[in-house]
This record gives structure tokens, sequence and C-alpha cells, in this order.
């Protein structure tokens, strides 16, 4: 069945390998006739969460207006989300994980966004899978705080300069991937 999918980015560097895995997931995902909406958090204008909690007795979404907004219409929409990302100090570049704390209005409001399931792809320098373990654990609490059925996760290693990826298999695969999310 064909789905709208959310594909989360978190990069702040256009068109670098977390980039073109993503790129090569919509390949696949829009060759299956599924419908792609895309925000990369890396380059919108996201504040950080101020814990003010005035979300709390919302429906989701943050109090405070930023671009989050257009991201929490998404999150509205999709059926799934697969989410893009960067090893940034052995966690999110600061953009995404802005985005990311700001899921807490609908953690803190009990509302349940319209996505059901999720998959995370993360690149990085370093060759010790060891190195990704917090950002997949990061990435696996999310997904059970926001009801996503966590469809797995893939840690793309070795690539540093832009377009290192295209000399991994990952960009074949990315885009089986997105043709049978
Ligand atoms: C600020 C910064 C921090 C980084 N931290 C790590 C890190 O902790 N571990 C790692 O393996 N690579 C790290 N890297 C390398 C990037 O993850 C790597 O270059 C990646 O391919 C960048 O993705 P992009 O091309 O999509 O921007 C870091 C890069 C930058 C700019």
């Amino acid at each position: 069945m064909n789905k709208t999918i959310l594909v989360l980015t978190g990069s702040p560097r256009t068109g670098g390998n977390s980039d073109q895995l993503a790129e090569a997931f919509i390949r696949g995902a829009q060759n299956a006739g599924n419908f792609v909406l895309r925000f990369d958090a890396g380059r919108k204008q996201i504040g950080p969460c101020i814990g003010c909690q005035a979300c709390a007795g919302g429906n989701g979404g943050c109090a405070v207006q930023d671009d989050f907004a257009e991201l929490s219409g998404y999150l509205q929409q999709a059926d799934a989300i697969a989410i893009f990302s960067p090893l940034y100090w052995f966690s999110w570049p600061a953009g995404i994980k802005a985005a990311i704390d700001k899921f807490f209005s609908y953690y803190c409001s009990g509302t349940q966004t319209r996505v059901r399931e999720s998959i995370f792809v993360v690149c990085g320098e370093s060759d010790k899978m060891e190195t990704y373990d917090s950002i997949v654990a990061s990435y696996e609490h999310t997904a059970e705080l926001m009801h996503w059925e966590n469809k797995g996760h893939i840690v793309v290693p070795g690539v540093t300069a832009a377009g290192d990826v295209q000399n991994t298999p990952a960009i074949a695969g990315m885009e089986k991937i997105g043709t049978y999310y």
C-alpha cells in the first residue's frame, strides 16, 4: 500500500553523505509509488526547547513559534518517518537535536502523531561501530516514546568528505529500502 513518508534529515551540509543517502531512499520510495515529504532540520531555524511546558495542555506542537511548526504539520500527515543524520560528537547535530527535543510536546500532552513506523540511518567518519551506540540508543528511545514501530537502523561508517558515501554499497541499499519501506 502506498504511504506518505516523512524524510527528516539532520545535516547542516547540503549535498553531504546523509543527504545523498536520503536522496537514494527517496528515489526508491517514489518509484514504489509513495509520497515523500522532506524536512531538512539542519538547515531550518529551530530554537531550543525552553522547558516552558506550555505544550502540556495542547495537541502536540511547540508553543514557541519557529520552523518546528512545519515539521509538526508533516508529522500529522505522514504514515512513516525515515531519519537520516550524520554523527556529530557521538550524537545528533544541533539542528535536528532541537527538533527532536520539541517532540517533547507530543509526550508532554499525551498526543500521538499520525506516524506509525520509523527507520534511522546514521553516517560518520568512524569505522568503529560502537561510536554510533549513543545516537542509535537515542533514536530507539525516541521511536518508543513517539509510538513508532521501529523498523530498524543502519550505520554507514567511514564516510567523511561529501560524496564518500558513493563509494559504499549503502546508496544502492538505501534505494532498495526506499522501495520496500
Ligand atoms: C562538528 C562535527 C562533528 C563530528 N563528529 C563525529 C563523531 O563524533 N564521530 C564520527 O565518526 N564522525 C564525526 N563527524 C564526521 C561526520 O559525521 C561525517 O563527515 C559525515 O559524513 C558528515 O555527514 P554529511 O556529509 O551528511 O554532513 C563530525 C563532523 C563534524 C562537522
